[in-house]
């Protein structure tokens, strides 16, 4: 069920120059919320930028009691939305709206679920690490960032179970270089007979190595691609991608409606921007 809420902000969580957790009083977001969903939001009262913008949602709050208070978003500041996401301060009023997209397929037992996050990426997956840690199944997350100081929120994941694959460009952190070279080392060492979906987001670049990698050790990929989006509803045609129809052929589709989770192998990656 989606709804448009007006949500006040809990907390803001710096967690770098570029970085935060802004943390919403939406629960009846985020009780519908399931992992690769998203939220279309904009500071209440906003007209410059006038459209909403995209994000994840990155974790669902709960209480001491364990109800649910709102979700939580991983924002990285890049122009001005999330300029003001950034500067958010508890107390201001956020409009959001979703839950929103199609989610990602859970791994059906006994697959074990494997995340590649490449930078902000990281946004798609603590849903899905909550989600798996709650059916007792495993979860491993391939984490990639430019230097330790981009690496975000490992403790979350660490909390929930997940095992952790860090890589980094210089070095600084976990292995160095990109976050496929572990990935692909734990495919080529995982027995045919052992079931394992992967579950990427990041740049394009990232997500295209992750498709093919599964495509060779024949696994399953999901992917969240990020499109710009108009309004998240369907009606701007802002967020068109192409894709391959099960026939054959090409066509195109409306991420906000058909994605933003799509099969790595029905994506036409030579016809995705950025
Ligand atoms: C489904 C989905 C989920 C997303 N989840 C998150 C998330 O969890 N956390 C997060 O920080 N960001 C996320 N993004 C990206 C986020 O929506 C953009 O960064 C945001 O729209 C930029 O808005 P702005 O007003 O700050 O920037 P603007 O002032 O509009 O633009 C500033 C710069 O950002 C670029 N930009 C605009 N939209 C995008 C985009 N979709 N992807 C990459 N660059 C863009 C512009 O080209 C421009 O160079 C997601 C995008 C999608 C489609
Ligand atoms: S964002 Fe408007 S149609 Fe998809």
């Amino acid at each position: 069920m989606t709804v448009d809420v007006a949500a006040e902000v809990l907390f803001n969580r710096r967690l770098s120059e570029a970085y935060n957790v802004l943390g919403l009083a939406a629960p009846d977001v985020a009780r519908h919320a399931r992992p690769g969903q998203f939220v279309m939001v904009q500071r209440a009262g906003e007209i410059d930028p006038l459209l909403r913008r995209p994000f994840s949602i990155f974790e669902r709050l709960v209480d001491d009691e364990g109800r649910v208070i709102g979700l939580s978003l991983l924002n990285k500041r890049v122009g001005r939305t999330t300029g003001r996401l950034y500067d958010a301060r508890p107390g201001d009023v956020i409009r959001c709206l979703g839950p929103l997209g199609q989610p990602f397929t859970p791994a059906p037992p006994p697959a074990d679920t494997w995340m590649v996050a490449g930078g902000v990426g990281l946004a798609a997956f603590a849903l899905l690490a909550q989600s798996v840690s709650a059916a007792g199944r495993p979860a491993r997350l391939f984490y990639g960032a430019r230097h330790a100081g981009e690496l975000f929120c490992t403790e979350l994941f660490e909390r929930e179970g997940t095992t952790l694959d860090l890589a980094t460009e210089d070095g600084s952190a976990g292995e160095r270089g990109l976050v496929t070279a572990p990935l692909e080392r734990a495919l080529a060492s995982t027995p045919a007979g052992h079931d394992v979906v992967l579950y990427a987001c990041g740049p394009t670049a990232m997500m295209r190595a992750v498709s093919a990698l599964g495509a060779s050790y024949k696994r399953h990929v999901e992917v969240s691609l990020e499109q710009v989006m108009g309004c998240g509803l369907g009606g701007c045609y802002s967020c068109v991608v192409r894709v391959r129809r099960p026939a054959g052929g090409t066509h195109f589709v409306r991420s906000c409606l058909a994605g933003p989770v799509f099969a790595g192998a029905e994506v036409v990656w030579e016809a995705v921007g950025h």
